[in-house]
This record gives structure tokens, C-alpha cells and sequence, in this order.
């Protein structure tokens, strides 16, 4: 009798969708509905506010461009992801989020927890050519960005969004257009990317910025040099990292050594990102002294810390196995 069921059903190409289909829709029911329900996807985190009316306009213009396309917003719970983006996102960060960004497709790196880690000015640069900041990036420029936001349909926008439940006050509603005067699109995507998942952690810097900047160096890293405020001078304790650098070549007659200079934060995106470049230069020169020949050494593009890196340990060259 079972097998002539599973007869009928393969033989007719009707009815084997339709039971198909409700297979389907059965499991992917069971396994969806819980979460409308569930306390964990429903409550905001602590600290998670609605998008004020410049982060929302700044949104918008995300999706407009198709941002979307090649960053995702969503960290997953595996350790290499939580160690290049910082912490896994969950459910309580998205609640405000119409239509939410997650996705998988990321031509670009993930963009969930990229709030605080530049300044705004390197936002800018970067929105305007990539290539500024990261010569290698084949990221689209936005130089169009760069006119005022549209704020005719602010309200409307706000409104309709406090049907689908975010608690935006007639205050905030009567103020927006007030809050948008003036701005550009440019500067509302910047408070939009800002703001992004900073709300886990209110108060405090983005993880990712964190952790680089005060972690130990990562178990493959030679080394690090140190350098003055504003100085590219060679101090005298980079000995150690160029002589451990210099022993791993001599070991390895295939291996490579990656130098990349770092700023901190202050001053001027452009300079920092010449002296952090000047900087890998002197470590070079040093590596060259202590006898590495010059093809063994490839320089990766400077790097201007943001976010929490004003400190000494971000102004840093760091000296790795290339990979
Ligand atoms: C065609 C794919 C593409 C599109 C579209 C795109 N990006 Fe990117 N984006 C990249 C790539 C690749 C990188 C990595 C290189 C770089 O930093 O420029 C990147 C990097 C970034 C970074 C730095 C992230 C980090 O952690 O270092 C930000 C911020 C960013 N993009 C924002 C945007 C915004 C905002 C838009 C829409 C206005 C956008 N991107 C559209 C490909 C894209």
C-alpha cells in the first residue's frame, strides 16, 4: 500500500508539488513562527534607540545605492568572524530595522559593528573615492553623495514606520525636518554607518577597534615598533621586533615579512596615512641594516586607526609572516 502511495505520487507531477510544497511549508512554519513570539527577538538590547530622523534619511540613501549589495550586516557566531567584525550580532540589535540588512553576499567586508571604527572624515574620503584611503579597494565611489538630503517625506517616513512599531514621539516627528536642515546625504550615510552596531555596547567602542589596538600581538604577529606622536624617527627599542623579524627570514628561506604602519586618530586622515606609511619606511630601512634584503619585505598600505585608537598603541608598524 506504501509503495503504490509513493506510486501515485511520483507519477503525478500535480500532485507531487503540491505535496511538496506543503512539506515544505510545514517545516519552514515550524520553524519561523516561534520567533515572532520569542522574547529575545522581539525586546530591543539595552541602549538600542530608533534611528534618529539623520540616520534614517542616511539609511535610505544606503539602500538606495545598493550598499546592500556587497556588505552584509549581520556577524555569525563563529570565530573568525567574531575576531575580524567583533561580536556576533543578535536578534535585539534589528528590532527598529525596516526593511532589516542582513544578507550574505559581501564583495565588501561586513558593515554590523563598523561604527566608531573610523573617523567621519575617513568616511568621507572613502565615499568619495576608496581609493584614497585603501589603494587597493575596488569599492564604487560616491562622489554624487554629496548633496543635500531629501527631507519632504520625513515624516511620512516616521510615521509609517510607528505602525510597524518603532516609538517614535509627535515630537520627534515635528522636529525632523528641523534635524535634517542642511545636512547632506554624505553626512546622514556617515551618522547612519556611525551609529551601527554600537548599541550592544552603549558607551563603549566598537569591539573589532578594541580589541586590535590593545590585544597582545596575534600569535603569528613578529613584532611591533612603537612610535612618538606625530614621529616617524625610529625609537631605540625597535631592536627587538627587527632582530626577532630579521631571525624568522634567516629560518625561512621562502617566507616574506608584511610591514604595515598604523597612525592614531587625530589630525588629519591624509597626513596620518603619510606618516604611518613613513613610519613602515623606517622599520624597513631597520630590517634592511640588520641585513634582510629588500625583496624579502612587501609594505601594505598604511592604516589610520579610528575610533577608541588615540592611544600609544596605535601608533604602531607591525611586523608580520606575509601571507
Ligand atoms: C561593488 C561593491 C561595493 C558597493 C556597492 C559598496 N561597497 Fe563598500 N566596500 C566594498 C569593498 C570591496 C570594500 C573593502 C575595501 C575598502 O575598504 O574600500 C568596502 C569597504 C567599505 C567600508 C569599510 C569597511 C571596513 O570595515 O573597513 C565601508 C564603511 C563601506 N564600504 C561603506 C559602503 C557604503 C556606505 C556603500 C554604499 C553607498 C558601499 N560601501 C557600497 C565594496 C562595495
Amino acid at each position: 500500500m506504501a509503495q503504490s502511495n509513493h506510486d501515485f505520487i511520483e507519477r503525478k507531477v500535480g500532485w507531487l508539488i503540491v505535496f511538496t510544497l506543503l512539506t515544505v511549508s510545514v517545516g519552514g512554519l515550524v520553524e519561523i513562527v516561534p520567533l515572532f513570539f520569542q522574547h529575545s527577538t522581539t525586546t530591543p538590547v539595552e541602549g538600542l534607540k530608533p534611528y534618529d530622523p539623520v540616520r534614517l534619511v542616511g539609511r535610505d540613501v544606503y539602500i538606495r545605492e545598493g550598499c546592500f549589495n556587497c556588505h552584509s550586516q549581520m556577524i555569525r557566531p563563529f570565530r573568525a568572524e567574531t575576531e575580524r567584525y567583533g561580536h556576533y550580532s543578535v536578534a535585539g540589535e534589528y528590532v527598529y530595522d525596516h526593511p532589516f540588512q542582513w544578507g550574505s553576499k559581501r564583495t565588501g567586508p561586513d558593515l554590523h559593528r563598523v561604527g566608531g571604527r573610523y573617523s567621519d572624515q575617513w568616511h568621507r574620503i572613502h565615499l568619495l573615492n576608496p581609493r584614497d584611503v585603501v589603494p587597493e579597494s575596488n569599492m564604487p565611489a560616491f562622489p554624487w553623495l554629496d548633496r543635500p538630503a531629501r527631507v519632504d517625506d520625513i515624516e511620512a517616513k516616521m510615521t509609517a514606520l510607528r505602525k510597524v512599531g518603532v516609538p517614535y514621539s509627535d515630537e520627534e516627528i515635528k522636529g525632523a525636518r528641523k534635524a535634517l536642515e542642511g545636512k547632506t546625504e554624505l553626512e546622514a550615510v556617515i551618522a547612519y554607518l556611525q551609529g551601527l552596531g554600537t548599541a550592544l555596547n552603549a558607551g563603549k567602542p566598537a569591539p573589532v577597534a578594541e580589541a586590535a589596538q590593545t590585544a597582545a600581538p596575534a600569535a603569528d604577529a613578529l613584532g611591533k615598533v612603537f612610535f612618538e606622536v606625530g614621529s616617524s624617527a625610529l625609537p631605540a627599542d625597535a631592536t627587538a621586533a627587527v632582530n626577532t623579524a630579521a631571525e624568522f627570514l634567516k629560518g625561512k628561506a621562502d617566507a616574506k615579512l608584511d610591514l604595515t604602519g598604523y597612525t592614531d586618530k587625530s589630525g588629519d586622515v591624509e597626513k596620518n596615512l603619510e606618516l604611518a606609511k613613513e613610519r613602515a619606511k623606517a622599520v624597513r630601512e631597520a630590517l634592511k641594516a640588520a641585513g634582510v634584503p629588500e625583496d624579502r619585505i612587501n609594505m601594505k598600505p598604511p592604516v589610520s586607526i579610528t575610533g577608541s585608537g588615540d592611544n600609544a598603541e596605535a601608533r604602531r608598524v607591525e611586523l608580520n609572516p606575509a601571507s
